[in-house]
C-alpha cells in the first residue's frame, strides 16, 4: 500500500506522522498526484460577471497518463463544479471530497481509458480567496469595478480547478469575456483580441499554477522600452511610468548578472491599493502596490524584487511550500545585486541592512521551528513560510557564500543553477547537491565554512554571517545614539535618504513621549509623508507614543491600503492597549470588506481574535 495515495485526513489519521513530517518531496499542500496522471496544458474559457461577482466557463484539461488505472486528482476550494466530460465530450464521474478548512475539496474524477483531456465546467463563488472584486469607489478613477486574482499560495484552486502544486508545471490559453469598457490583461502573452470580444492569451512556458493571474478595469498602457511597460488606471498611469521609468534598465542589469529574460515582455500592472502584498511575479506582468509610488524611486528595490523571480521562483521553482526560501531567499539577494549595480553599493547595502533589521526583530517572535530554511509546513497554512527567515536569512546565507567563494565564482555558480534547473521545480535537498557537486571539490574546507547545514535547517543566524557594513547607516546610528537624537540637527539630516529615515524611526526609543514626537513631527512632517514606508513606522510609532496628531492620518491609511505588510504592524500596535484595541475594532469594521481576503485572515487573529 502506497500511503500517498491516500487523502490527506486519511494519512493524517493512520499513518506515523514523522513518516510524513520527513518526507521532503511530498507536497502536503495539494491532493494532486502528478506522478499518476499529470495535467500538462489548461484552456481557460471564462466570463467575468462583476454583478454577480463570479466568474464562471469551462477549464479543458489537457493529460499526461503515467497511470491509466489512477483517477484525475484535482485541488479546488469553493468552486461550484457543474459537469465534467471527458475526451468524448460525454459525462464522466467525478466526486468532491471532504472540505479541508486549508486545502479546499479533492475534485476525483474517473477517467474513461482513453481519455487525454477532462473539461470542467463551473463557476467560483463568493469563497475565492484569489479573487479581489472592487467596487468603483475603491478604484483612483471611482466609475468602474476592478477585479485581480491572487494566486500564490494556495489560491489558484479557488478560481480554477487544477492541479494546484508549485512542483507541477503547465502551459495554458485564456478566452476572457468581459464588459466592453474594461480591458482585462493576463499574465502571459496577448494573442490578439478575438472577434467576439474575448481578450485571447497564451503562456507557453511551462509555470507552476500560481502564477495563473488576470485583472480586469479601466487600465492604461504606457511603455518604458520596446519590451517593457506599465499598466495602471488613467489618472495614476503618469505618476506610475515616471516612478517606474528604470524598468529597461533593471532587466538589462539582471540579464547581464544571471543569464537571459526568457519571459518576452516584463510589464508592470499597478494595482488599486487594497492589493494585499507589495508585489506579485506574475510572469511578463507583476502586479504591484502604488503605494511604492513614492514620487522620488526611493522604493523601486520591490520592482527588481519582482523581476529577479522572473529567474529565481518563475524559472526555477519552488517545488512544495517548505522550499519557499530557494524563491524568496534566492530572489532578495538576486533583488540586492540588482539595486548595487543600477544605484551603487551605498544604497544596496542600506537596503540589506533594512531587511537584516526585520529580520532580528521577527526572530525574536518566531519559534525556533520556524526559523529554519526548509520550514516543516504539515498541516498548516504556507503563508505561514512567508517570514523574514525565507527573505533575509535566504538571502543572507547566499551572501555568505558569496563572500567566502567569491563573488566570480559565485556569480557562474548562479547562473549555472539558474540554466540547469530552468523550468523545473525543485527541492531544497536538490540545492543542497548543487552546492556540493559545484562548489565542495576541494578538500572540504568550503563545505566547513559555510555550514549550509546550519544555515538551513538550525534556527537562529550562524555564527559566520557577516553584516555589510555602511557608512551612510553608521551616521544615521551615530545620531540615534547621540543627545540629539530626537532633536537631530538639519545639517545632518537634510542629505538622508528614505533608507536612512527607515532606520532613524525603527531605532528611536520605546520610551518616546507624545510631546517628543510632537516636535519631530513639527521639523519633518512625518504624518505628512507621501513615502509610505516611512508613513508606516511613523504611524506605528504615533500609536504607541500616544501622538493623537497622527490619528486621522492612520485612519484613512488603514482604510485605503490593503498591503498586509502595513496593516499587520498597525493593528497590533493598537490592540496592545484596551482603548486601542476599541478603537482598532471599530475602524477595522469599516475597512474589513474592503481588504482582500489574505489579508483578513492575518487581520481577524489579530482584531478580532479569530
Ligand atoms: N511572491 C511574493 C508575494 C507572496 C509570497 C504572495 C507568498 C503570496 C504568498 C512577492 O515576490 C514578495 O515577496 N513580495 C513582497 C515584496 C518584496 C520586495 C519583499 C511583498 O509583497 O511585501
Ligand atoms: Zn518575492
Amino acid at each position: 500500500m502506497d500511503w500517498r495515495l491516500l487523502p490527506l485526513s486519511l494519512i493524517a489519521a493512520c499513518a506515523p506522522a514523522p513518516m510524513i513530517h520527513n518526507d521532503p518531496v511530498v507536497d502536503t499542500h495539494s491532493f494532486s498526484r502528478p506522478e499518476l496522471v499529470r495535467v500538462r496544458h489548461v484552456e481557460l474559457r471564462l466570463a467575468i460577471d462583476f454583478s454577480a461577482k463570479e466568474l464562471g466557463g469551462t477549464a479543458r484539461l489537457l493529460l499526461e497518463r503515467k497511470d491509466l488505472f489512477a483517477p484525475l486528482r484535482l485541488d479546488t476550494k469553493g468552486l461550484a463544479i457543474e459537469r465534467v466530460t471527458g475526451s468524448d465530450g460525454k459525462d464522466r464521474t467525478h466526486t468532491l471530497g471532504k472540505e479541508d478548512s486549508i486545502l479546499g475539496q479533492e475534485l476525483t474524477i474517473e477517467l474513461a481509458r482513453t481519455d487525454a483531456e477532462v473539461t470542467v465546467a463551473y463557476h467560483t463563488t463568493k469563497r475565492a480567496e484569489a479573487l479581489q472584486w472592487l467596487a468603483p469607489a475603491q478604484t483612483a478613477g471611482k466609475k468602474h469595478p476592478f477585479l485581480f486574482t491572487q494566486g500564490q499560495a494556495i489560491l489558484t484552486r479557488t478560481w480554477i480547478p487544477l492541479q494546484d502544486t508549485p512542483g507541477n508545471r503547465i502551459t495554458y490559453e485564456a478566452w476572457i469575456q468581459a464588459p466592453s469598457e474594461l480591458s482585462v490583461r493576463m499574465a502571459a502573452k496577448e494573442v490578439g483580441s478575438a472577434k467576439d470580444g474575448r481578450s485571447h492569451f497564451q503562456m507557453d512556458l511551462a509555470i507552476p499554477s500560481y502564477l495563473i493571474a488576470l485583472a480586469c478595469g479601466d487600465l492604461e498602457f504606457r511603455a518604458i522600452s520596446p519590451r517593457c511597460g506599465v499598466y495602471a488606471e488613467p489618472s495614476v498611469i503618469e505618476r506610475a511610468s515616471t516612478e517606474l521609468s528604470d524598468m529597461e534598465t533593471m532587466v538589462a542589469a539582471a540579464e547581464k548578472l544571471f543569464g537571459p529574460y526568457r519571459w518576452g515582455r516584463y510589464d508592470l500592472l499597478v494595482l488599486p491599493p487594497s492589493f494585499p502584498f507589495g508585489g506579485m511575479e506574475n510572469p511578463c506582468l507583476t502586479f504591484a502596490t502604488p503605494t511604492i509610488l513614492a514620487g522620488d524611486k526611493s522604493l523601486v528595490a520591490l520592482v527588481a524584487h519582482e523581476l529577479a523571480h522572473s529567474w529565481s521562483g518563475n524559472l526555477v521553482t519552488n517545488a512544495t511550500w517548505r522550499d519557499f526560501w530557494l524563491n524568496e531567499g534566492f530572489t532578495v539577494y538576486f533583488e540586492h545585486r540588482i539595486m548595487e549595480s543600477i544605484y551603487g553599493a551605498d544604497r544596496a547595502r542600506m537596503e540589506t541592512l533594512i531587511g537584516l533589521m526585520g529580520l532580528e526583530d521577527e526572530l525574536k517572535t518566531l519559534p525556533p521551528a520556524d526559523q529554519v530554511l526548509h520550514i516543516e509546513l504539515w498541516g498548516r497554512n504556507p503563508d505561514d513560510a512567508m517570514t523574514a527567515v525565507a527573505y533575509d536569512k535566504g538571502a543572507w546565507f547566499l551572501a555568505t557564500c558569496e563572500r567566502l567563494v567569491g563573488r566570480a565564482r559565485f556569480d557562474a555558480f548562479l547562473t549555472k543553477w539558474f540554466e540547469q534547473h530552468a523550468f523545473q521545480s525543485v527541492h531544497t535537498a536538490d540545492f543542497e547537491q548543487f552546492l556540493a557537486d559545484e562548489l565542495y571539490r576541494e578538500p572540504g574546507e568550503l563545505k566547513r565554512a559555510l555550514q549550509a547545514d546550519k544555515w538551513i535547517h538550525s534556527p537562529g543566524i550562524p555564527d559566520n554571517a557577516v553584516r555589510p557594513q555602511s557608512p551612510l547607516m553608521a551616521a544615521v546610528d551615530a545620531v540615534l545614539a547621540s543627545k540629539d537624537a530626537l532633536t537631530p540637527p538639519a545639517a545632518t539630516t537634510s542629505g538622508w535618504v528614505t533608507q536612512q529615515w527607515l532606520r532613524y524611526l525603527n531605532g528611536l526609543p520605546a520610551s518616546i513621549t507624545s510631546a517628543q514626537m510632537q516636535a519631530l513631527d513639527a521639523t519633518f512632517h512625518f504624518t505628512q509623508s507621501g513615502n509610505s514606508e516611512i508613513l508606516c513606522l511613523w504611524l506605528q510609532k504615533s500609536i504607541r507614543a500616544g501622538h493623537a496628531a497622527a490619528d486621522a492620518r492612520l485612519e484613512e491609511f488603514l482604510l485605503t491600503v490593503g498591503r498586509r505588510k502595513f496593516l499587520k504592524p498597525l493593528y497590533e500596535e493598537l490592540v496592545k492597549t484596551a482603548a486601542g484595541k476599541a478603537r482598532a475594532q471599530e475602524i477595522y469594521a469599516r475597512a474589513r470588506a474592503g481588504y482582500h481576503a489574505v489579508a483578513v485572515r492575518t487581520l481577524d487573529a489579530i482584531v478580532l481574535g479569530k
